[in-house]
Parts: C-alpha cells; sequence; structure tokens
C-alpha cells in the first residue's frame, strides 16, 4: 500500500480551511457583483425615466422640509398621497402624527418602490405603496396630496388635480408650483432658497 499519496489529517485540515477560505470568497465576490449590477441597473432606470420620461430624480425632501409641511397641515382620519413618493418620506414622517390617516405612496420605480416597501414593513407603518404611474393613479379620494416632482411633471399634473380631485383636496408641492394656479399660500425656507406652494381645489 502506499501510504505516500494520502495525505495526513493535518493536511487535510489546511486542505479542508483552503476550500472553505476560497468559497467565502467567491461568495463575497458574488454578492460584490451582484449589489454593483443592481446599483448600475437602478442608475441606468433612473437615467432613462428621467432622460427619456421626464420624471424627477430620486431625491429624497429634507427633514426641515417635512416638519414645516407636517406642521402645517391637518391629516387628521384624512386620505393623504404622496405623488412620486420615492422612499415615502413624507408618509412615514407624517404617520408619526396621525396613526389613523390613510396614507397612500405612488412610486413607480422599482428600486425607490422596493425600499419604500421595505422601510414600511420594518417601522409598521401601514402605508399603502403603489407601483404605479401618478398620471394613472387614482386620486379622486385624496383629502391631501404632497409633491416633490419638477417643472415639467407639475405641468402635466395640472389638468389631472383640476378633474380629478374632489372639492377641498388641498395639493402642497415642495419647490414646484403649478403653472397656472396662484398659490393659496407659499413658505419659504432656508432663506428664500426652497419653496413650499399650497392650494386648494375650488
Ligand atoms: C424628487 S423625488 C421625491 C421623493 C419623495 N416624494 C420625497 O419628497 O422625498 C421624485 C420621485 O417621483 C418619482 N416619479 C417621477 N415621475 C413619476 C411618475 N410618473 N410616476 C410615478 N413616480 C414618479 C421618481 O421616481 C422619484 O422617486
Amino acid at each position: 500500500m502506499d501510504l505516500g499519496s494520502i495525505p495526513s489529517e493535518g493536511t487535510r485540515n489546511i486542505l479542508v480551511f483552503n476550500i472553505g477560505k476560497n468559497m467565502f470568497s467567491f461568495i463575497i465576490l458574488i454578492t460584490i457583483l451582484l449589489l454593483l449590477l443592481f446599483l448600475l441597473f437602478f442608475i441606468v432606470a433612473q437615467f432613462y425615466s428621467i432622460i427619456f420620461k421626464g420624471f424627477a430624480p430620486f431625491i429624497s425632501s429634507g427633514e426641515e422640509v417635512l416638519h414645516k409641511v407636517i406642521s402645517e397641515i391637518n391629516a387628521q382620519e384624512k386620505t393623504v398621497f404622496e405623488l412620486g413618493c420615492g422612499r415615502a418620506g413624507f408618509l412615514r414622517s407624517l404617520r408619526k402624527k396621525y396613526p389613523k390617516a390613510r396614507l397612500i405612496g405612488v412610486e413607480l420605480l422599482s428600486f425607490p418602490y422596493l425600499v419604500a416597501q421595505i422601510q414600511n414593513s420594518l417601522s409598521k407603518s401601514g402605508i399603502e405603496i403603489r407601483k404605479e404611474d401618478i398620471f394613472k393613479t387614482d386620486i379622486s379620494k385624496a383629502d391631501i396630496i404632497y409633491c416633490y416632482l419638477n417643472v415639467d411633471t407639475m405641468r402635466k399634473l395640472e389638468p389631472k388635480f383640476k378633474t380629478e380631485c374632489k372639492k377641498g383636496a388641498q395639493i402642497v408641492s415642495f419647490q414646484f408650483k403649478l403653472p397656472s394656479v396662484k398659490p393659496e399660500r407659499t413658505i419659504e425656507l432656508d432663506e428664500g432658497k426652497n419653496k413650499v406652494y399650497f392650494y386648494t381645489i375650488k
């Protein structure tokens, strides 16, 4: 019997250790590659939507804006929409003050939608997140609508608000005005650099 060809227990342990180490490195590498691929997909989808569909980019309203807007509205037992909700930060902040309000976020892009769903589940905030185009979503039951979009999207939304919103519904838009309706109220933040426009559907 050729005992020389049978590895000793020590050699076997080293072999097993090396295989385990290589497997671990391989799994880490695959995970990093998948994350990079996911990030690349997100960036490409964002640029495609911004350039070809005129979407507002995935930027969140700052904490100061959220606090200010929330202090200015009364959402007690109301139905509140966040159109283009991204991570739905506005609705999650609103939930802390209004546990009984019906909160609905609408987001079409997969990545922010997924993030909103995960954060919603983790915080058990009970916010409904719709993966939908804001131009197709039913806003007839909205009492309050919060938007942080862009000039072009607000221009296209104006007729939808006028025809679909009920009388008395409030539209709150951070930074971007409705082009042909005079805001009822405008709040300035950061020494006038940022503005929030308030409208009521007549
Ligand atoms: C500037 S971000 C605002 C995010 C969030 N509302 C906030 O204030 O933090 C605009 C979001 O609107 C989404 N969006 C833009 N156009 C949309 C459309 N037609 N339908 C659904 N979502 C849209 C974008 O994907 C993006 O996440």
